[in-house]
């Protein structure tokens, strides 16, 4: 008996142009383009590794350390696409094993906080899409399996390409050309830094799916975010990603943060992703940026408490000095500044 097995891992992106909203619940198209940062691998990533046998009789998948279901639709949705291209493999091949037939076993593990609004649906999706691919040994490229990720969370269609990623929403009602694309390599604008802040591990109440479902059914700035405000925004960001204009990509991210979650708010009943250390973050980074006099750091929050803010390498000393007097205590790390030169910060921004 053989055990055919695969172990990839997937990093999170965080997206600076947020998605949403869908079009489409079970092919999971969405109601605007949306462009996102990925995380390097060694940061906060998904490891899954697959297993299968003709000893596995049913598909199983264990998520940091428990086993789950894995009857939802999007999972299956996934396995089905995967399967099916598989099958078209061994159909033209006749030496290939038929492994498509058997059960799969999946086993992943996240490095960070799961459902807690740090992106673990789009890392997770992604790992389990590409490790299943490798082990099917598909030749299909990133954007097309894309695509499969894309049906088990949205987001996840872009944790596949590294760099700057948009995901396309695409107008065809099949959902073929509603793909991530990538905007620009790493290697583009390699200087810019993404530091987490923890505001809570915790499991939010709202999952991102149905969130997204209560704001779609009932706000009304979100048809004026979705007409108006995105497809304007979506040409201006990937323009400042390739002309590498920070301060430019960083207000729009910042808006983007709060017109995302003015969205939320405006949902009947309202969604609240952000608590007050949230808010306090989003004051003190706009304070940073005045008491610089210019823009060094953009924050942005997902579906959760927890804030990513973007910045420049060569700014990591101007904003750190500063996180670290307020919260006290950044891993790794010790201010290069004195007391009295925070000092002055600290009573502007208390004033
Ligand atoms: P987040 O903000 O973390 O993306 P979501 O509400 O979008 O939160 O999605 C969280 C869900 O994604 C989890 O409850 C789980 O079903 C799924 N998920 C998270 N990590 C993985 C993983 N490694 N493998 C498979 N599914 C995962
Ligand atoms: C705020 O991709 O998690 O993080 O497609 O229902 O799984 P589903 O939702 P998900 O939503 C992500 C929302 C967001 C913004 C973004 O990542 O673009
Ligand atoms: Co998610």
């Amino acid at each position: 008996m053989s055990i055919y097995t695969a172990t990839t891992t997937a990093p999170v992106n965080i997206a600076t142009l947020k998605y949403w909203g869908k079009r489409d619940k079970t092919l999971n198209l969405p109601t605007n383009s949306s462009i996102s940062v990925t995380l390097s691998q060694d940061d906060l990533r998904t490891l899954t590794s697959v297993a299968t046998s003709e000893k596995f009789n049913e598909d199983k998948l264990w998520l940091n350390g428990k086993e789950e279901s894995l009857g939802s639709e999007r999972t299956q949705n996934c396995l089905k696409d995967l399967r099916s291209l598989r099958k078209q493999l061994e159909d033209s091949d006749s030496n290939l094993p038929k492994i498509s037939e058997f059960g799969l076993h999946i086993v992943s593990e996240n490095n960070f906080p799961t459902a807690a609004g740090l992106a673990s649906s789009a890392a997770g999706f992604s790992a389990l899409v590409v490790a299943i691919a490798k082990l099917y040994k598909l030749p299909q490229s990133f954007s097309e399996i894309s695509k499969i990720a894309r049906k088990g969370s949205g987001s996840a269609c872009r944790s596949l390409f590294g760099g700057y990623v948009a995901w396309e929403m695409g107008s065809e009602e099949d959902g073929s050309d509603s793909k991530a694309v990538e905007v620009a390599p790493v290697e583009h604008w390699s200087n810019i830094k993404a530091v987490i802040l923890v505001v809570s591990a915790d499991k939010k109440d709202t999952p991102s799916t149905s969130g997204m479902q209560t704001t779609v059914a009932t706000s009304d700035l979100f048809q004026w975010r979705i007409k108006e405000v995105v497809p304007k925004r979506f040409e201006e960001m990937k323009k400042s990603i390739i002309e590498k204009n920070f301060p430019l990509f960083a207000e729009l991210t910042m808006k983007d943060s709060n017109s995302f979650h003015a969205t939320c708010l405006d949902s009947y009943p309202p969604i609240f992703y952000l608590n007050d250390t949230s808010k306090k973050i989003i004051k003190l980074v706009h304070a940073i940026n005045d008491f610089y006099g210019e823009t060094i750091a953009a924050y942005t929050f997902d579906a959760g408490p927890n804030a990513v803010i973007y910045y420049l390498e060569e700014n990591e000393s101007k904003l750190f000095s500063i996180i670290y007097k307020l919260f006290n205590k950044v891993e790794g790390w010790s201010s290069k500044y004195s007391s009295e030169q925070l000092g002055e910060f600290n009573q502007e921004f208390e004033n």
